[in-house]
């Protein structure tokens, strides 16, 4: 089995944090979505990836390389337009030959991996394995329609009037029957090659197509309560470990994982919590699921349930809860503060000041 990943996209569309760089780089507990997909995918037992990249391919190739940090061999695949998922598949026939294929969508993150998927499809084999998992905003999705007995009827993309709250994730297993679907199917009418097209023509033509409902399913639709949620969620499984440099001063509870060239002084830290490499943490309280990326400064601050991006400083703010804080962000006090508020924020940014400062 091989596994075809996509990641192209630029995830303009999204908010607030990838509408400059790609969306499967989204991190979770400081590692890009992206890595946890093709780490699941290894656990699969499988190592010949393709990856089919568009316009952001250099951040991607960057970030993965060779593949073979994870174990696996990495041919990249280049969509030279964004003409949709069976476009993909159709790209990449050469590399697919006739081999049974998990296509995995890079900006999609499945708690617990695809170990159980895999074995299942294994042990059944049918021409398509789909996995459902119920969303409050179908209309954004592809979207199920089942009988009573769970077989698969209808399958719709971003429907109007949604037929169920199913949804289609973003990971499938196709034998090579779906070379002759991606062939058959037109563009939809946002103009791309469906792939949910091509799962109905299968549907269509009485091949099996086997659905499966699954929990633990997250995207970054742009709700930042959901990323605060699966960062909490993979934050809970990290075993810890303390690389960088902590001082006598400061207290460690619980499980803190505090990467190799990260200082700390003078702090309290309360897991689970991750920060990243190059951070510097003085005088400062870090509270349970907190994620801090590389090179961030925290000094005389408090933060807690809260994802902070790399390279941002954040001093004398207390405190901080239930927060996105995204690249490179300069948070700080005023110098002899005449009482207004300075701001330079970005687009889509939302501030929440505190009254008793307003
Ligand atoms: C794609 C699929 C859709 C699926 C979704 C999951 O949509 O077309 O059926 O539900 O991925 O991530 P896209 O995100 O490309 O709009």
């Amino acid at each position: 089995m091989k596994a075809l990943v996509l990641s192209g996209g630029s995830g303009t569309r999204l908010r607030p944090i990838t509408h400059t760089s790609a969306k499967q780089l989204v991190p979770v507990a400081n590692k890009p979505v992206l890595m946890y997909g093709l780490e699941s995918i290894a656990d699969a037992g499988i190592t010949d990836v393709g990856i089919v990249v568009g316009t952001t391919s250099r951040e991607i190739v960057e970030a993965v390389g060779d593949g073979s940090d994870f174990g696996l061999t990495v041919t990249y695949i280049r969509q030279p337009e964004p003409l949709g998922l069976a476009h993909a598949v159709l790209i990449a026939r050469d590399f697919l030959g006739d081999d049974d294929f998990v296509m995995y969508l890079g900006d999609n993150f499945i708690v617990g991996g695809i170990v159980p998927i895999v074995k299942e499809f294994e042990a059944n084999r049918p021409d398509a394995q789909i996995l459902l998992t119920r969303v409050s905003d179908p209309k954004s999705f592809g979207v199920a329609e089942l009988d009573e007995h769970g077989k698969v009827l209808r399958l719709e993309e971003k429907p109007q009037s949604p037929r169920s709250d199913l949804a289609l994730v973003g990971v499938y297993i196709f034998t090579a029957r779906v070379h002759t679907a991606v062939r058959r199917i037109q563009p939809s009418g946002r103009g791309e090659l469906e792939i949910t097209d091509a799962i109905q023509w299968l549907v269509d033509n009485d091949c099996a197509v086997q659905a499966t409902p699954i929990s633990g399913y997250w995207k970054d639709t742009g709700n930042v309560a959901d990323m605060l949620e699966v960062n909490r969620l993979v934050l809970e499984t990290l075993p810890g470990g303390l690389a960088g440099r902590i001082d006598a001063e400061s207290e460690i509870v619980g499980r803190v994982t505090v990467s190799a060239g990260a200082e700390i002084s003078g702090s309290r830290i309360v897991g689970p919590v991750i920060i990243g490499a190059g951070v510097r943490i003085v005088n400062s309280y870090i509270g349970p699921f907190t994620s801090i990326a590389e090179d961030c400064r925290i000094v005389d601050s408090e933060i807690e349930f809260s994802i902070i991006l790399r390279g941002s400083s954040i001093e004398g703010v207390r405190r901080i809860e239930s927060s996105l804080i995204g690249r490179n962000v300069e948070v700080t006090p005023s110098p002899r503060a005449p009482r207004a508020h300075r701001f330079v924020l970005g687009d889509h940014s939302r501030v929440q000041i505190s009254s008793d400062h307003g």
